[in-house]
């Protein structure tokens, strides 16, 4: 039975900052930020958006009336969950009205729950074949303002209908795991930035590629001209740079030039979107479908997963005969292009107002076009609206 990616929303916000004007005010060389770090644009998010309207406008995109009555799993992988009892999932059915014969779940370990979430809706599938699954990754990423980790901020939603003969792709049944219990980087409870070691996590996230990568050569029997393009989790271009350059080195030079080509595909939208942490590997998953020229079914994708503290994976995907018509349906170039840049004094005000508020407070929606707003906290009780 083949079980995979059926559909794919994405949603940002409509607001970005330029990395070279932020370099400038940071007093830095603007290409650190565009060539070393490999970032053009950075989302920013704002204060009427949290990951659950981030997560209701990327659903929106891709889910019918079909969809919703064969809906029986929902869940949401998020680092940046807005309570710490109830589920996102449970709001977000809330607000797109879901039908209540439903499971709903919050799936928690930094950038991999959505991928965790992808290998739950493989496990349930199997046991439901006629069921579908929805699963999300949505994340705000907040470093703190003058860090070294502010120009690999970001934020967004990507959302994935799981199902049995998907028309995008397939996963493979083989796949690597590890983890470690490292603090390369974590959130204590009450913070809204996270902390990180840099450099640890930049060096456990290739490390541990590397291991996953091994382990999964062996037990699926597969390497690497096995494969058209590989994707990778990225917290910021550069590094999945860097992964490609480990897994490629020493090999056949015409082999690399194509998976290096396919990899800028794979780039694109996330060099302009910044760091979306769970979703962000998902993100370049459709930047490759919608930037590649060259993909065919029958191809091979492999994915890198990783989370800071820390669980990698390495699965693999076939891409399915309908793909091309299945990604057309949503312009995500469009919706890139038609964002509005802020000025960086705009965004550090903006960056000020987007903290979790517990206290009474009531916010101004009308500058948000999106369909689905955060309006403030009422009786220490989220709410919003629709528009
Ligand atoms: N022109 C071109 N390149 C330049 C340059 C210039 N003028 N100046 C510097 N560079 C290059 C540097 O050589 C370096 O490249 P290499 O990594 O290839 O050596 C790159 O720009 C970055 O420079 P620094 O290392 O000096 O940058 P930094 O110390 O200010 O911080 C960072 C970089 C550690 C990634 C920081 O942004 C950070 O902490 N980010 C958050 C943590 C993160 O994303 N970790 C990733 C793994 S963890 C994970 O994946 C989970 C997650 O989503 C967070």
């Amino acid at each position: 039975m083949k079980i995979g990616i059926d559909k794919i929303g994405f949603f940002t916000s409509d607001l970005y900052v330029d990395m070279r004007e932020l370099a400038q005010q940071r007093q830095e060389d603007p290409a650190k930020y565009l060539i070393g770090i490999g970032q053009k644009k950075m989302a920013v998010i704002r204060p009427t958006q949290d990951v659950v309207t981030l997560a209701a406008n990327a659903v929106d995109q891709i889910l019918s009336e079909a969809d919703r009555q064969k809906l029986g799993l929902v869940i949401f992988g998020t680092e940046s969950g807005v309570d710490n009892s109830k589920s996102t999932a449970a709001y977000l059915a809330g607000l797109l009205k879901l039908p209540e014969k439903l499971q709903v779940v919050e799936v928690k370990q930094a950038c991999y729950g959505a991928t965790a979430g992808l290998d739950f809706a493989q496990g349930y599938l199997c046991l439901h074949p006629e069921k579908k699954v929805l699963v999300i990754g949505a994340d705000i990423a907040r470093y703190g303002l003058r860090t070294p980790g502010e120009p690999t901020q970001g934020g967004g939603a990507v959302a994935m209908l799981v199902t049995t003969n998907p028309r995008i792709i397939a996963f493979e049944p083989n796949s690597a795991v590890a983890m470690r219990d490292a603090n390369d980087f974590w959130r204590p409870l009450g913070e809204s930035e996270a902390r990180v070691a840099g450099k640890f996590s930049n060096n456990l996230y290739l490390d541990l590629l590397q291991e996953v990568w091994q382990e999964y050569q062996k037990t699926a029997g597969l390497q690497l001209i096995d494969f058209t393009a590989f994707i990778f989790h990225l917290p910021y271009t550069k590094l999945g740079l860097k992964g490609l350059r480990s897994l490629t080195s020493g090999n056949d030079l015409a082999i690399n030039s194509q998976l290096f080509k396919q990899f800028e595909a794979a780039r694109s939208y996330n060099s302009q979107v910044g760091n979306l942490y769970t979703g962000s590997l998902y993100l370049s998953f459709l930047s490759l479908l919608q930037n590649s020229p060259k993909l065919q079914a029958g191809q091979r994708i492999g994915f890198y997963s990783y989370g800071s503290g820390a669980q990698a994976e390495f699965f693999s995907g076939l891409l399915q005969p309908k793909f091309k018509e299945q990604i057309a349906q949503n312009d995500f170039k469009q919706i890139l292009t038609g964002r509005r840049k802020i000025s960086v004094a705009d965004y550090e005000s903006l960056y000020q107002q987007q903290v979790i508020q517990t206290t009474e407070h009531k916010l101004r929606t009308t500058e948000d076009l999106a369909k689905y707003v955060f309006a403030g906290t009422h009786e220490s009780q989220r709410t919003y609206e629709i528009h």
